[in-house]
């Protein structure tokens, strides 16, 4: 059993690393997602546990990437809010048919992405304006992560039946090779993203992802604390180029958090854009 004080110590440790806050509420899940690294690792009690990841035993060597993996909530798949995916496209396609253009090529950046169900439906997205604008839109997109685990997913892309739960049937059999119900991504949408290992909690980690036309940050704020959103949010506005968008999750909100962006309004969506 985890005791209070316990409790306490490896909440604010995660907290520092990762900016996730495990409410008071939450000590049970805390205790279920460390359950089984006690148990790996061969340590008696959650103290112990948490001296060895603090100062960087033998033991615990590499735990930090364990750790990462247990405390993140990875729900994620293609397609996920649309309303949110119209104005990506929208905004795209009238910028070119305005000749009024992006940068080029245009950057995205899907900030937690998971298991890279977000970047690569983007990628899909930016192909069929391609395909029916009949010209060529140069793109970048960057997917990023804490969990090295999803971070290794996101690279093999390969998914299940879930993830293309809301994907329509002719965009499965155009961009995925299909066997026993696993979806393989095809190569030509792969190759526009690049994933990687990045934590939102790092400010120094935000500076190669600078000039972003998009920034997708999804539902993973709800895990933060406001002061944790607010460095987040700061630091994601830096990213942008003047003009660029940001799309939090669509339960989220910039309300008490920042006043730099000017809020877009779209049906059943708000996007937040640069000035
Ligand atoms: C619920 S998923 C959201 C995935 C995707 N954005 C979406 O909306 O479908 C949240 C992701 O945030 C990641 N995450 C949590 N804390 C993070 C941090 N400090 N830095 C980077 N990623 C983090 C988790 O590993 C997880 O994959």
């Amino acid at each position: 059993m985890m005791t209070k004080e316990e409790f306490t110590m490896l909440r604010d440790f995660v907290y520092e690393k990762t900016g996730i806050y495990f409410a008071e509420n939450k000590m049970y899940l805390l205790e279920s997602r460390l359950t089984n690294r006690l148990q790996e690792l061969g340590f008696s009690s959650y103290e112990d546990y948490y001296y060895s990841l603090k100062f960087g035993s033998e033991k615990a060597k590499n735990e930090m990437a364990n750790l990462f993996d247990v405390v993140t909530t990875n729900e994620t798949s293609f397609f996920r809010n649309p309303p949110q995916l119209d104005v990506f496209r929208t905004m795209i396609k009238k910028d070119y048919c305005n000749g009024n253009m992006l940068g080029s090529p245009i950057r995205i950046w899907s900030a937690a992405c998971s298991t890279g169900e977000e970047p690569y439906t983007l990628a899909i997205i930016i192909l069929e304006i391609i395909e029916s604008l009949k010209k060529n839109i140069p793109f970048t997109i960057y997917g990023t992560d804490i969990s090295s685990k999803v971070i290794e997913s996101a690279r093999r892309a390969v998914f299940s039946q879930y993830s293309v739960r809301n994907t329509d049937e002719r965009t499965v059999k155009k961009y995925f090779a299909g066997e026993n119900n696993l979806y393989a991504l095809k190569e030509e949408v792969k190759k526009y993203v690049k994933i990687d290992f990045m934590n939102l909690m790092e400010e120094n980690a935000y500076k190669i992802y600078r000039q972003m036309d998009f920034i997708f940050c999804r539902n993973v704020l709800i895990y933060f604390d406001e002061k944790m959103k607010k460095k987040v949010i700061d630091c994601l506005y830096e990213c942008l180029r003047p003009k660029g968008v940001l799309i939090i999750g669509h339960a989220e909100s910039l309300h008490n958090i920042s006043r730099a962006f000017k809020p877009l309004v779209f049906p059943g969506t708000i996007a937040y854009q640069r000035g």
